[in-house]
Parts: structure tokens; C-alpha cells; sequence
């Protein structure tokens, strides 16, 4: 049988393989709420510009309101026969208030249909991301001012370099955090236009009102060109390229995680709440989540480069490769959803041990930096000839197994002799920090007045 569509100029349905491949409802059913959102506030300015019947409007719309709950409560057949989540609605609509469905469809087409209900489906997870990420800096302020002072080693090549503390490094995810936000809420003032009634391609003639449509759902204003809306994914793009950055964010935290929780490290200790066993191994506790939080960005960054690619080269306007947008998409958002919301769990539940990062934080002779700067500052020397001084200082310690602080004063003075008492009380991880006080640096004031202009900005206060 021909489809109950088109089927006018068909002499014959399609192949079975047809079907399966141009079938989306598989997927594309997850579109429902917006599906509908759409025909409802389409018919109802179709019926405010006469160019359907408020009688008409009035049983499309309750039959609308029921389809959605045959959905929602899991009775509604969904057939690939009928391809998309826009035909099996609009077919079953047909079912329950006859013809006048079929008057739906006026000056509209499913081009600028998909394009709305997509659209609508990637804002709206947007603006869960947002309310997310706010959720997610929260945890990371907080967890910036109990630690305020807690001082660690930071790194560069994973090598001790200098004493930083814990709050300061917090925050550091803190900045990448809200750079993601501002990108997030970049993309939705982006995408902000509303795509229905642009029709197949070219428009309409009938007397649409395509701006109280776009106010109906809640869209900013139409769109301004018909052909580009309907060939349009940038909206799409935009959502995988914040996500893929932002996951890449947070892999690297979850990185962190992974490995400051190793007993060679100790830094900190994952709850219960996000750690798993082993079925073997009786005394394990793996940090599962904080690794597939590391995983996601495959998933993610995948979806990115895989619309791309659906994506280039396309003549305008919609061809069928279009349909190609929506799985990865999904799979992205969901991805994303996980990593942040485990990822806020994890910061929240983390148990730091101030005495593990403590002891870590002078080891490597992570201080070294301080007394070439006490050499420039207090004796006058040139900060080269300062570092090559300090260098040898490092030597002679790494000889003798002991740190910086631990070398008598008389072999200091033998590499340069202007070196006196004073030198030691730069050499100790907390007198390193506390003097990090340039714009911006690690020391605890510094983090404490950056905490309160992030609660300020986000309204946390
Ligand atoms: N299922 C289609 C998609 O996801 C809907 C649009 C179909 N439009 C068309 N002209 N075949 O892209």
C-alpha cells in the first residue's frame, strides 16, 4: 500500500529496507512534547488569521492535549510506517478528530516543523545546563572556601612546581565553569528565533502571523530567511561545540580525581556515594564515576565532529541527511547531563586530606622559586643569576636527601654571600603561598575576595 501521506502519486509503498532507513520515530519520538507545543500554537494562529475555523482550531487542540497523554502514559503506538514523530502524531490525530486534522498542515511543512521542534528541545537543555553549571560552581565556592588556606603542590608536567592551595585550584574550575555558562547562554540568545512558518522552503501565502507564533513559544522573534531556516543546524553546533568544551573541562577534574584518590597520592578520598567496589578484590574502592565523567568527551566530541560532517557541503535547503542531526545530539545532551551532575556530586562529597596535600607540597623543593625571589629582592642579584644560584642550592639538598629549609646557613652563604637568617622564613610552603598576593595569584586572601566576586556574580549570596 501507498503511504497514507503522499501516497497520491505512488503507485506502491516502499521496499522494507526503505522503511528502516528512512524511518526516524525510533528516535526522534523523544520530540513529542515539542512536536505538539508546536501544532497547538500553530493551529491557534491559523484560527487567528482566518485561515482555519475556531471549530477546527478546538478539536485539533484537544485532540493535541490527548495524543500528548496516550504518549506520556506509554499507550501510543508508534509506527515506522508512518516515519516520524510528525506523521505519527499528525496521523493519529486524522484518527481521533477525522478531516479537520488534516487542515493542521496548512502553511507549514515537517522542514520547518523539525527545525522547530529540535530547536526547542536543544534550548530547553540548554537551560537545564545553565541551572547545572550555576549548581556546579556553587559546589566548586564552597568547597574553594573551606580550603582557602589548605595548601598543595600545583604542578606543571604533573612535576611539583610551586605550593598553591586547594581553593585557588577550585577555582581555577570555578573560571572554566562560568567561561561554559557564558558560552551556554551565548548559544540560546543565538538560536533564539523561531523556525515555524517558514514552511518547505520558500514560505507561505497565506496570511501567517509567524510573530505570534515565535511569542507563543517562547522564541525572542522568526526567523528572518526562509531558506537558510530550514537548512539551518547551526543551533545544533553551537550546543555540541559548549558541550564538547565543557566535558573537556570536566574530564580533566575527573582526571585530577582519579588520580589524587590513589593511595601514592592521597590527596583526597571519594564518598561511598561515588566510588564502587570490586568483586574481586575486597579492599577496593574505584573511582568509576570520576572515570566515565573522563570518558564522556569521546561520546561528545564525537557527536560534534560527526554533524559537522553530516553537515558540509549540503546544497541548501533540507535534504534527507538532515535527519542524521538528532541521535548524537541526544546522546550528547545525556552524556553531559551525567558528567556535570556527577561531577557536582563528587566536588560536593570530596573528603580532602589537608595533611597528605601538606607534605606533598614541599616535596621537589617546590619552593625554590621563593628563594631565587628572596635573592633578587634581598641581595640585589639579577634574577638570572639568582635561579642559577638556587640551582645549585637544589643540588646540594638532592645530595644530601634533605630540603631546601634543611641546608645550614654556612652553605648558603658559600654560594652567594649575601645570604642571611632571613632566607628561612621564605622557604616554608605557607610563607610561599601567603606571599602570592599579585592579581590573581594563589594566596589565601586573594581566594577568599575571588570567592566573593563569583557569589556576586552569580547571585550565590
Ligand atoms: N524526519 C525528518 C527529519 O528528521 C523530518 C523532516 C522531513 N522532511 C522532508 N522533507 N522529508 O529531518
Amino acid at each position: 500500500t501507498s503511504n497514507e501521506m503522499w501516497g497520491g502519486r505512488f503507485a506502491s509503498g516502499p521496499d522494507a529496507i526503505m522503511e528502516e532507513i528512512n524511518a526516524s520515530i525510533d528516535f526522534d519520538k523523544r520530540l513529542y512534547e515539542e512536536d505538539i507545543a508546536g501544532s497547538k500554537a500553530h493551529a491557534t494562529m491559523l484560527a487567528d488569521t482566518g485561515v482555519i475555523t475556531a471549530e477546527d482550531r478546538d478539536s485539533i487542540i484537544a485532540g493535541l492535549d490527548t495524543i500528548r497523554g496516550e504518549i506520556a502514559a506509554g499507550n501510543f503506538t508508534f509506527s515506522r510506517q508512518r516515519e516520524d514523530i510528525h506523521m505519527n502524531i499528525e496521523a493519529r490525530l486524522a484518527e481521533l478528530i477525522g478531516p479537520a486534522a488534516g487542515r493542521l498542515h496548512t502553511a507549514r511543512s515537517r522542514n520547518d516543523q523539525v527545525a522547530l521542534d529540535f530547536r526547542l528541545h536543544v534550548k530547553s537543555a540548554l537551560q537545564r545546563f545553565e541551572a547545572g553549571l550555576q549548581d556546579f560552581i556553587a559546589a566548586l565556592l564552597d568547597k574553594a572556601e573551606d580550603h582557602a588556606d589548605t595548601v598543595m603542590p600545583g604542578f606543571t608536567h604533573l612535576q611539583v612546581a610551586q605550593p598553591v592551595t586547594y581553593g585557588h585550584h577550585c577555582l581555577a574550575y570555578a573560571e572554566m565553569a562560568a567561561r561554559d555558562l557564558s558560552r551556554c547562554r551565548d548559544a540560546i540568545e543565538r538560536m533564539d528565533e523561531c523556525p515555524l512558518g517558514t514552511a518547505a522552503l520558500a514560505g507561505t501565502g497565506f496570511p501567517i502571523d509567524r510573530h505570534q507564533t515565535a511569542k507563543a513559544l517562547g522564541f525572542r522573534e522568526p526567523t528572518r530567511n526562509s531558506l537558510d531556516t530550514v537548512s539551518d543546524r547551526d543551533f545544533a553546533l553551537d550546543f555540541l561545540s559548549f558541550a564538547a568544551i565543557c566535558a573537556t573541562h570536566l574530564s580533566r577534574l575527573a582526571e585530577e580525581i582519579v588520580i589524587w584518590s590513589t593511595p601514592q597520592f592521597g590527596f583526597v578520598k571519594l564518598s561511598d556515594a561515588f566510588s564502587t567496589g570490586s568483586s574481586i578484590m575486597p579492599q577496593k574502592k574505584n573511582p568509576d564515576a570520576a572515570e566515565l565523567v573522563r570518558a564522556k568527551p569521546g561520546r561528545i566530541n564525537g557527536a560534534l565532529i560527526s554533524l559537522l560532517t553530516v553537515m558540509k557541503g549540503l546544497p541548501l535547503t533540507y535534504s534527507k541527511d538532515m535527519q542524521e542531526d538528532k541521535q548524537q545530539v541526544f546522546d550528547a545532551i545525556d552524556s553531559l547531563q551525567l558528567a556535570l551532575a556527577a561531577s557536582t556530586g563528587m566536588i560536593r562529597d570530596l573528603v580532602v586530606n589537608r595533611e597528605a596535600m601538606r607534605a606533598a607540597a614541599g616535596h621537589g623543593f617546590s619552593t625554590a622559586t621563593d628563594l631565587a625571589d628572596w635573592l633578587v629582592r634581598e641581595a640585589g642579584l639579577p634574577f638570572r643569576e639568582s635561579h642559577h644560584v638556587t640551582g645549585r642550592a637544589v643540588a646540594m639538598a638532592e645530595d644530601r636527601g634533605i630540603g631546601l629549609a634543611d641546608l645550614p646557613l654556612d652553605d648558603l652563604k658559600a654560594l652567594n654571600p649575601a645570604v642571611t637568617e632571613g632566607v628561612y622564613s621564605v622557604l616554608t610552603v605557607e610563607a610561599s603561598v601567603a606571599s602570592r598576593t599579585s592579581y590573581g595569584g594563589t594566596a589565601p586572601d586573594n581566594v577568599r575576595a575571588a570567592i566573593a566576586v563569583w557569589r556576586d556574580k552569580l547571585e550565590l549570596n
